[in-house]
């Protein structure tokens, strides 16, 4: 057998190719950045073909870099933003819209029509712009003429693993998982499928839908590689991060943050605000579910600071900037700027900067967006220990945003326990490459693939609980002024 797997990471801001050898070593990577195009307030869409482009590139010169060709490969596995919506023709395979992503806030006047009882307890999911029914209903009832293509079976919608397995496939195979057909909401939780209730409330017909199948088994095959895995990326870093029991959880910081708690077979209904998702599901096996808190604006928030308010050249020197400063000395920022997800869920909110005065520089504002994606991952895992009766002990983390040590340090201190990062930080590539080996036997058990598991680094808390309390106190005044200003 081949001694690399490989995984596309198909995220909100790039894409990337990462292969990895059998104790879960990092042999190679190329990424690359696609276009935010941002057509007004509220707006995110991505050009579907500057993906599907990007991730052959990303193969190409990822193979190339590390000496490999793709004979070198046991399988091949697929993770992806997930909810972001794309529809497609079957005959010539172009984009009819470009793709809505999941930021994007254009169908909040969709969302208060619907039943949010009825919706939980059918998908697991709340009434919310950030899943991919209403985008996909927007499109059919916006694109002139795709509501009747839709019905005669011309064109096709997919999330990115669908369209990145399309082409791989040549066409040939127009399916999706269960962990991101899961964050369609048109997915029946239970008995997961489509359903046909939910497919009538939004309108859209089922003919232009992809198979469900499961995270891990062969698809088809690219460049003479199995395509042997496709979940969801944060449910990818769940499994990267080898949290396989019930009760283990992780937290991955990208352009947002999204923590996630196995919660096993069953799938448990969250009354504070999280979502009930589907964590993963191999082959025949039982599926596995997870309780998820999604934020959606954490890593983009220092994005902002860069290409908007030009205060820094690039991500990572807000660590630099913020630790100018000992304090953000009462400033708070709040980033709704796709409006508030878990555990608010108010696509109305607008993000805010409160407590300013002359003295404070851009050295305070950076160090409150640093504070607020750390307050916002305190609300989620609060809102977790009410669903789950547990508290966590320690916080599993990933992502870019752990390179950011004086990040990781306010996050142990709002949160109170420590925060502890493995040795490979790129857990959703690694998520999605374990997934496929496992379906192809690269890997024999998820045993292996715990033994792989490292710490790089731990940070404990320091504050004290008074000083915890006291920022927590504020940071709860400033989400309330991100929803006073909507009813001003
Ligand atoms: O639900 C959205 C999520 O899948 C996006 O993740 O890492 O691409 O920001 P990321």
């Amino acid at each position: 057998m081949a001694d690399f797997v490989g995984a596309i990471d198909q995220g909100t801001t790039s894409t990337r190719f990462m292969v990895f050898d059998r104790a879960g070593h990092e042999i190679g990577r190329h990424q690359l950045e696609h276009r935010q195009i941002l057509p007004g307030a509220g707006l995110v869409e991505h050009d579907a073909d500057e993906i599907w482009e990007n991730t052959l590139k990303t193969i190409d010169v990822a193979l190339a870099d590390a000496g490999l060709t793709p004979a070198d490969l046991a399988a091949i596995g697929i993770t992806n933003q997930r909810e972001s919506a794309l529809i497609w023709d079957r005959a010539t395979g172009r984009p009819c819209h470009n793709v809505i992503v999941w930021q994007d806030t254009r169908t909040a006047p969709m969302i208060h029509t619907l039943d949010a009882g009825f919706l939980r307890e059918r998908t697991g999911l709340p009434p919310a712009t950030y899943f991919s029914a209403t985008k996909v209903q927007w499109m059919l009832d916006n694109v002139p003429g795709l509501r009747d293509r839709a019905s005669r079976g011309e064109v096709l919608f997919g999330t990115m693993d669908s369209w990145l397995i399309w082409n791989l496939t040549g066409g040939e195979q127009h399916l999706t998982d269960v962990t991101n057909a899961s964050r369609t909401q048109l997915m029946n939780l239970h008995t997961l499928d489509w359903d046909d209730e939910l497919l009538r409330l939004f309108d859209i017909p089922r003919v232009m839908l992809p198979e469900i199948r499961s995270s891990a088994e062969v698809y088809g095959k690219a460049f003479g590689v199995p395509i042997a895995a496709a979940i969801g990326d944060q449910q990818a870093a769940l499994f990267g991060q080898t949290c396989f029991a019930p009760g283990d959880a992780k937290c991955t910081y990208g352009t947002g943050n999204f923590v996630l708690l196995n919660t096993g077979t069953t799938p448990v209904r969250s009354t504070h605000g999280l979502l009930t998702t589907v964590a993963y599901r191999f082959g025949d096996d039982a599926p596995v579910y997870a309780l998820e808190g999604s934020i959606a604006a954490t890593g983009s928030a220092v994005q902002w600071l860069r290409d908007q308010l030009g205060v820094i050249d690039s991500a990572s020197e807000s660590e630099q900037l913020a630790a100018r400063v000992d304090d953000s000395e009462g400033v708070c920022f709040v980033p709704a700027f796709s409006g508030l997800f878990a555990p608010y869920w108010r696509p109305d909110a607008r993000a805010a900067i409160v407590g300013l005065s002359r003295y404070h520089t851009a050295a305070h504002i950076t160090r409150a967006a640093l504070e607020a994606i750390c307050y916002q991952t305190r609300d989620v895992v609060a809102a977790m220990a009410q669903d789950s009766g547990t508290e966590l002990d320690c916080l599993q983390v990933d992502g870019g945003v752990t390179a950011n040590a004086l990040c990781m340090q306010l996050q142990a201190d709002i949160l109170g326990v420590p925060v502890s990062r493995p040795a490979v930080a790129e857990t959703t590539a690694l998520g999605a490459a374990y997934a496929a080996g496992l379906a192809v036997g690269f890997w024999s058990s998820t045993g292996e693939l715990r033994a792989n598991w490292r710490e790089d680094r731990r940070w404990t808390p320091s504050w004290t609980e008074q000083r915890r309390e006291q920022g927590t106190t504020r940071w709860r005044a400033a989400i309330d002024r991100t929803l006073d200003w909507v009813s001003l």
